[in-house]
């Protein structure tokens, strides 16, 4: 068991191979934080906590006079609205006479193999033989009624992961308003850091960024009903002076698709409060007596050995305690999606023609991208009627998918089941489906409308149509799309006292859904999409084993991206093609080979018409399909190194993949920038063994030489010029 109670000091600690956890329940009975960092041997840290008399911080009734204690000075680890601590907090109850107060106490604890399960969210998961996983439930009360708070950890000893979710339980025989009921709150001793946050917008998703905290509250949050292109929901704290290699940082990944925030408030002791959960403007949870609810997970890991040690541990822990897909463990059909290639100018000739070129370069799959269906032409029609336009096609989805299956290709088709075209026969039988404000012209996007997903027969309907084009023909991946913010929060058919709660519905809709289709198809490979990467959170890779990262397919500019999204998911989520040059994004021409190399950061396929391609670029895209049929498991399963910076470095960007038993590597380098007269710049390799000796490019090197000295790159030959090494244990 990795959750040890001691009686005697009534501290829990939850330990991990290299790290650990503490609490501590007071004379109080409040529950306070006392550690998180490297692994300690569990000894009662409370110590630590110092005591003094803090000018204008209030003391709990109970402590009476004792002005040395008060909880706007303390560590606690649930932190609510109205006992006294002026900070962020976690909680906020309403009671029905208005008042917002609230006293949480200790009461009981449970200790068990396993994990805990969230209904209808998702969440880690272990397996049952696995006793390297724990949960612990502490639950709390309030003092003075009867509301109660389950705060729940399921701690995976080996990959260090520590998640958390919070249940609050109303038994107080009336209902109660939750105003903030966020996820996940740890109060570090020393402020003093920085947060690592990712930005961006579409087409430029997850733009790495380090901000140091102030006085003051930093917060990142998206309140556009998904997670957002704009924030990411993984955050790292860490030491100003942590690198990849080197130094504390602490990581926090929110399993949840919907909107979100980071609160992190540096106090006036000095000390910072990182708080996790679902976005509080949009939120507003009625609870009547005897209901509960539950928040989503936060997933924490930490790493005494910086960053890259922290992404490793969020990949492991992902591959094998979040994603469930089978494909997890299967090559990816390489692909091809006929968007880029056609937009929405095709028909099963032009489609044909595309797939047949496919397998003849050795490709596994043909995706069909928007506009098969309904009357759509352009995207300001037609979602909502999900039923295949054969007219346009020329034939049935079915005598299209046997033909493609014929060439030895498999089929994948795009979804975009959660919105509604204001031109479709759906909104013209069903305008109240689509989410509305009463009395007020509707906020476009994409000139479309969401579909109310927090109603069960709008889900229902939808799910029917999705099924009887899956049942129609050979289908065997779906790209589930979804594109744009979503406004005007009101539904139809909910009362208007539970309207604050329409966001987080529409999530669980989603999320049934996604659970639904997974069912009935349990062979389907899923991938997510929102505008390429708006709704990349660890939330949907419980569903999707891969996302599209992003609708910019620009090689150079996607270094940045897939460099920033590295650093909390794994690259085999990262679904990547090579398009056409110039590219359609930003004009850009870069080398066919230099597309190859950058697609194959992630999981790998292409997105132009590549019937239209010289026969010489064809036979380069047939050795990049084979290079990587050869590599793939170095590139799904091997350890990602992040060898540069493409935010600091200016000459070349390099990353690695190496093979967890020290077999080989995979080095890849891109040159962003070139100059006369250069000399040749030196990468060092890593995750290889030092006694070893690896062959590159019929060349002999120890692992020692290529880590500590590294290897001479070669001068580039133009603008973005690249190469990728294999360096392969002799
Ligand atoms: C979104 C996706 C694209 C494509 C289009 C189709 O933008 O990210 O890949 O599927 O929609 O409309």
């Amino acid at each position: 068991m990795a959750v040890y109670y001691s009686a005697e000091d009534k501290t829990f600690t939850l330990q991990t191979e290299k790290s650990s956890y503490q609490m501590k329940v007071d004379e109080y009975g409040a529950l306070l934080h006392t550690y998180f960092g490297t692994k300690m041997d569990g000894s009662d840290l409370s110590y630590l906590l110092a005591r003094t008399d803090q000018g204008f911080s209030g003391n709990p009734a109970d402590a009476k006079n004792i002005r040395k204690y008060s909880f706007d000075a303390l560590p606690l680890e649930y932190p609510v609205f109205g006992n006294g601590d002026y900070r962020v907090n976690a909680l906020r109850v309403q009671a029905e006479d208005g008042s917002c107060s609230c006293d949480l106490r200790y009461e009981s604890f449970q200790i068990y193999q396993g994990k805990y399960r969230l209904a209808g969210l998702p969440a880690l998961f272990a397996k049952e033989e696995d006793d390297s996983v724990t949960t612990l439930d502490i639950r709390m009360k309030d003092r003075y009624s009867d509301l109660y708070v389950h705060l729940l950890y399921g701690v995976f000893e080996k990959t260090g992961a520590i998640t958390r979710a919070a249940i609050v339980e109303n038994k107080t025989r009336k209902p109660l308003k939750l105003l903030r009921a966020l996820s996940s709150c740890v109060d570090f001793a020393d402020g003093d850091m920085e947060m690592v946050h990712f930005h961006g917008k579409h087409a430029l998703e997850r733009m790495y960024e380090s901000q140091p905290l102030f006085h003051g509250i930093t917060q990142i949050r998206s309140t556009r009903g998904t997670s957002s292109h704009q924030q990411n929901p993984f955050v790292i704290f860490k030491k100003r002076n942590t690198t990849e290699e080197s130094g504390e940082c602490y990581g926090f990944s929110f399993l949840y698709s919907g909107g979100f925030e980071v609160l992190a408030e540096v106090d006036q002791t000095n000390a910072a409060r990182v708080l996790m959960g679902i976005e509080e403007e949009n939120f507003c949870f009625l609870l009547e007596d005897g209901e509960s609810f539950t928040t989503p997970e936060v997933c924490m890991i930490y790493s005494g050995n910086g960053m890259a040690e922290l992404s490793h541990r969020y990949h492991t822990t992902f591959l094998e305690h979040l994603i469930r897909s089978e494909w997890k463990d299967k090559k990816r059909p390489v692909l091809v999606n006929n968007w880029e290639a056609t937009y929405f100018d095709f028909n099963a000739e032009k489609l044909l023609k595309i797939a047949s070129q496919a397998a003849e370069l050795g490709l596994d799959m043909m995706v069909l991208d928007d506009g098969w269906f309904g009357k759509r032409d352009n995207d300001k029609s037609g979602l909502g009627d999900w039923f295949v336009n054969e007219e346009k096609l020329g034939c049935s989805l079915r005598e299209l998918v046997e033909k493609i299956n014929g060439m030895g290709l498999k089929f994948g088709i795009w979804f975009e089941p959660e919105m509604i075209s204001e031109d479709s026969e759906l909104y013209r039988s069903h305008p109240d489906w689509a989410l509305q404000v009463p009395g007020r012209e509707p906020i476009r996007g994409r000139s479309q409308l969401v579909l109310d997903f927090s109603r069960k027969d709008v889900r229902e309907y939808v799910e029917e149509k999705i099924y009887a084009v899956m049942d129609s023909a050979n289908i065997e991946y779906i790209k589930w799309d979804m594109n744009r913010s979503i406004a005007d929060v009101y539904s139809a058919t909910l009362p208007p006292e539970h309207q604050g709660e329409v966001l987080h519905r529409y999530v669980l809709g989603l999320y049934e859904m996604s659970e639904h289709l997974l069912q009935r198809y349990p062979h389907l490979l899923l991938e997510g999409c929102s505008g390429g990467g708006g709704r990349f959170d660890a939330g949907m890779l419980y569903y999707a084993p891969q996302i599209w990262c992003s609708d910019n397919t620009d090689a150079i500019e996607r270094i940045r991206i897939q460099y920033g999204t590295s650093f909390g998911y794994p690259m085999s989520t990262v679904s990547a093609h090579v398009s056409v040059c110039p590219n359609h994004q930003n004009g850009r021409i870069t080398p066919l080979k230099t597309r190859g190399i950058c697609a194959m950061q992630g999981t790998f396929g292409y997105e132009l018409d590549i019937s239209k391609m010289s026969d010489e670029e064809k036979e380069e895209v047939r050795q990049q399909v084979k290079s990587y049929n050869r590599l793939y498991k170095l590139f799904q399963f091997g350890e990602y190194y992040r060898l540069t910076n493409p935010f600091e470095q200016r000459e070349f960007a390099a990353w690695e993949y190496a093979d967890k038993e020290q077999n080989g590597a995979i080095l890849s380098v891109v040159f962003t920038d070139v100059h006369a007269n250069a000399r040749p710049a030196v990468v060092k390799w890593k995750g290889l063994c030092e006694s070893a000796q690896y062959e590159i490019e019929g060349k002999c090197y120890s692992g020692s030489a290529l880590m500590h000295g590294g290897y001479l790159l070669p001068v580039p030959k133009g603008d973005f010029d690249s190469l990728m090494l294999h360096a392969k244990r002799v």
